[in-house]
């Protein structure tokens, strides 16, 4: 695996590759690698010629500097880990690469209400510093395929809505949730969760299955009542469950054909904030 550290390193490397018509994946992360990230490689390996990760842990969509801050780093184990699944290129920028003095990387987009739910509700600019840094990787990387994973959902619909609106030629594929052994997502916060939290965590996948059950006799507001109350266990407090519409991410009144509906939940487990979703339909 070869490391790049500076943009035009990385440019005119992959250049190269692209003038013999290699096809590129790209997975870009903010490290603390698990097995849903490699299994996000294994994907772009299986589709493309070449894959390209990232890991940049981006100071712009942190809407707390303690988060930011006790964000977990571990910059040796994810190298490893990345050789070991057969990642070609890893790309480690500093700040100063990806934000350099005097270039705009701001994204002037409107979201239509995508970015304002949610997410959006409770971390203000997240999702513009999620789409500035995701838009310069591209402009950077400009990969054949994007490799995300389906447990940021919101970041996802995001991401496939801006490709779509800037024309970006870049084909977002979309990387199902891989869960731990008792059913919680993974996450690079997990190893931040004391044992015992960690392990009844798994309340937040049962209440999304059970709401997969609910959808058939209750309406979505309904679901949503049931599901906070049964997050509310010692040591654990939802932030929000929604049932949307997985295309607009907007509340929805009852199941109707051809709208598929997603369950998506915030909760905090003791310090750590865990996100977490199921479609319904
Ligand atoms: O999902 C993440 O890890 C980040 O939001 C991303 C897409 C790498 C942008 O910093």
């Amino acid at each position: 695996m070869l490391l790049f550290k500076k943009e035009s390193d990385l440019r005119i490397y992959l250049q190269q590759k692209k003038e013999k018509k290699a096809l590129i994946g790209f997975v870009p992360t903010m490290g603390a690698l698990h097995n849903g990230h490699l299994s996000l490689i294994r994907e772009a390996r299986r589709e493309t010629d070449m894959v390209v990760c990232s890991i940049f842990v981006n100071p712009t969509q942190f809407n707390e500097q303690k988060d930011l801050d006790t964000y977990p780093r571990t910059p040796h184990k994810d190298i490893e880990l990345l050789s070991r699944v057969g990642c070609d290129v890893l790309f480690m920028p500093g700040a100063d690469e990806i934000y350099p003095p005097g270039l705009n990387t701001r994204i002037d987009l409107d979201f239509k209400s995508l970015d304002k739910v949610m997410e959006g509700a409770f971390r203000p600019g997240h999702f513009e510093g999620v789409a500035q840094v995701v838009k310069r990787l591209l402009d950077i990387v400009e990969p054949d395929g994007l490799y995300m994973g389906q447990k940021d959902f919101q970041q996802l619909t995001i991401i496939g809505y801006m490709i779509d609106q800037l024309g970006i030629p870049t084909k977002l594929v979309s990387c199902p949730i891989i869960r731990e052994e008792n059913g919680l997502a993974m996450s690079s916060r997990n190893v931040r969760l004391e044992k015992g939290l960690r392990k009844r965590a798994v309340v937040i996948y049962q209440t999304l299955l059970q709401a997969k059950d609910w959808i058939q006799e209750m309406s979505p507001r309904e679901i949503e009542e049931k599901a906070l109350k049964a997050l509310a266990i010692p040591g654990f407090r939802p932030e929000y469950f929604k049932v949307v519409d997985a295309r607009t991410l907007q509340e929805v009144d009852q199941l109707e054909k051809d709208h598929p509906l997603v369950a998506c939940a915030a909760v905090w487990a003791g310090e750590v904030r865990l996100i977490d979703n199921m479609f319904l339909s």
